[in-house]
């Protein structure tokens, strides 16, 4: 049965833009995990401020696997900052130029853009959906 984890990521007004650049530059490793089904980064329009990323997976192994590892870390090491999430890697997280090179300049680049997180774990009861042509 496949599992839903959501991050949702308490995001201040100035630092949105910020946050989207990231992900648009994101390390694109998840992708590749084993057990990966889907992922959507949900910016808030009504009833919360809170962005979602929301991922799927086969099985919770599979998400525990991806949190461990590499790929998660690579690409968290920018959002980790000098807190360097779950022992991340590079001492101060921001080694990775790995993005488009929009440098992360003006006064805000290299902290976490998040100023809180939260993970929520769903289990799948029951889904739908239709291919666009
Ligand atoms: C410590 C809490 C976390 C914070 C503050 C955070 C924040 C971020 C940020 C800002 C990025 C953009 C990448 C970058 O900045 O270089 C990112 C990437 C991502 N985050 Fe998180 N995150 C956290 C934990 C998690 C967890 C638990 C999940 C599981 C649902 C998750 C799912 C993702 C995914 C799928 C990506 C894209 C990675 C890729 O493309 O390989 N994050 N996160």
């Amino acid at each position: 049965m496949s599992v839903v984890k959501i991050n949702a990521l308490a995001v201040p007004a100035e630092m949105r833009e910020e946050l989207e650049r990231r992900f648009a530059g994101r390390a694109g490793m998840v992708e590749s995990s084993d057990g990966f089904e889907w992922f959507e980064l949900l910016r808030p329009m009504e009833g919360t401020d809170r962005y979602l990323v929301y991922t799927r997976w086969r099985s919770e192994e599979d998400f525990q696997r991806w949190q461990e590892s590499q790929a998660f870390q690579a690409g968290h090491a920018r959002a980790a900052g000098d807190a360097a999430a779950q022992g991340a890697a590079e001492g101060h997280g921001h080694g990775q130029a790995a993005g488009p090179g929009h440098g992360q300049g003006h006064g805000h680049g290299q902290g976490p853009a998040a100023t809180g997180s939260e993970l929520w774990s769903f289990e799948v009861v029951q889904s739908a959906g239709r291919k666009q042509a």
